[in-house]
């Protein structure tokens, strides 16, 4: 067994969005995906920790009560809404089940909550929209569909894994506005994944940087934008458009996110870290508490003391 993940540890408030972000291969979907069991058992395995979601270990519940957690008080929205839906199904179907697993069998219950939430996304016509199949509509529409479905049982807590990686810039930004809009309306804590640390920066309370499976900077989210701690968030940060003129052209991070086989033996950042030293490459950096509320994992906190 390959370490995967390792000493990923985060809380997420009451009505807070927390923001997962980090290059592709960092992790961030292994985790979203780890929080309710929805890995596969025969290839990943909890070795050791604790979820904890309002007082209970997820980790140590039956698979009825998780089936009961799944769904209702945690609810997903993917990255691609073209896998997510069945395509054999129609929309109605597929937006009101969960209702009538968690909430109630009646119908027409179920399909006025739908219709209540897809009129909230932005959607018109909607007894059309009900009965047509996810192919015969667009991307930021099936999107707009899978973030009502996942409302569908008012959940705690919404895990959004990259939720507008697959649209346009401009719909992106629409169902962004549409998300935070709707969370002021309902009161749910928000996972927001994305590897685009300029696009959260908006949205999010607090932000933590992934990388390599390991959470290696968390903090508020104007702090962390302001004075990035660890060299792998400044590196990001340096890597994205803002505040950079035309001419220029914008930093990249050489090289890849190792994979687990070669995660490297100390900081996991120090195969491609500017500021590395000899230790790094030999030992792991713990989280440092910076101040409250920020943490970072890097060796140069030392010096700085
Ligand atoms: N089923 C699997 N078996 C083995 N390794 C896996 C499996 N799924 C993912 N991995 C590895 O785990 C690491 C983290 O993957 P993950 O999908 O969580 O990254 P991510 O941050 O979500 O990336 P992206 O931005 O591309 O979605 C990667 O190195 C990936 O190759
Ligand atoms: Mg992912």
């Amino acid at each position: 067994m390959l370490p995967v993940l390792q000493n990923v540890s985060f809380t997420l408030e009451e009505g807070e969005i927390l923001a997962l972000v980090g290059e592709s291969g960092s992790g961030k979907s292994l985790t979203a995906l780890s929080i309710t069991k929805l890995l596969p058992v025969k290839q990943f395995e909890y070795t050791t920790g604790k979820i904890i979601f309002s007082g209970t270990n997820i980790l140590e519940v039956s698979d009825e009560k998780l089936r009961a957690i799944r769904g209702k008080e945690i609810a997903y929205i993917f990255q691609d809404p073209f896998t997510s839906l069945n395509p054999l199904k129609k929309i109605k179907d597929q937006i009101i089940e969960s209702y009538k697993i968690h909430i109630s069998e009646n119908e027409k219950e179920a399909v006025d909550k739908a219709k209540y939430l897809l009129n909230k996304v932005g959607l018109t016509e909607l007894d059309d929209r009900l009965n047509s199949y996810p192919g015969q509509m667009s991307g930021g529409m099936l999107q707009r569909i899978c973030i009502a479905s996942a409302l569908m049982c008012d959940p705690k807590l919404l895990i959004a894994d990259e939720p507008t990686s697959a649209l346009d810039v401009t719909i992106q930004s629409q169902l962004v506005d549409l998300l935070l809009k709707i969370k002021e309306e309902i009161s749910m804590s928000i996972l927001f994944i994305s590897h685009d640390i300029s696009l959260v920066a908006s949205l999010a309370n607090r932000i933590a940087v992934m990388y390599a499976g390991q959470i290696v900077e968390i903090g508020e989210t104007d702090l962390l934008i302001e004075k990035p701690n660890h060299p792998y968030t400044q590196a990001l940060l340096r890597s994205i458009p803002s505040g950079i003129k035309s001419h220029q052209r914008l930093a990249v991070i050489d090289g890849i996110v190792p994979s687990p086989v070669n995660y490297p033996v100390g900081c996991h950042f120090s195969t491609r870290c500017p500021q590395v030293m000899e230790r790094c490459k030999l030992e792991k950096p713990l989280l440092y508490e910076l101040t409250q509320n920020r943490r970072s994992a890097c060796f140069l906190q030392e010096k700085k003391k």
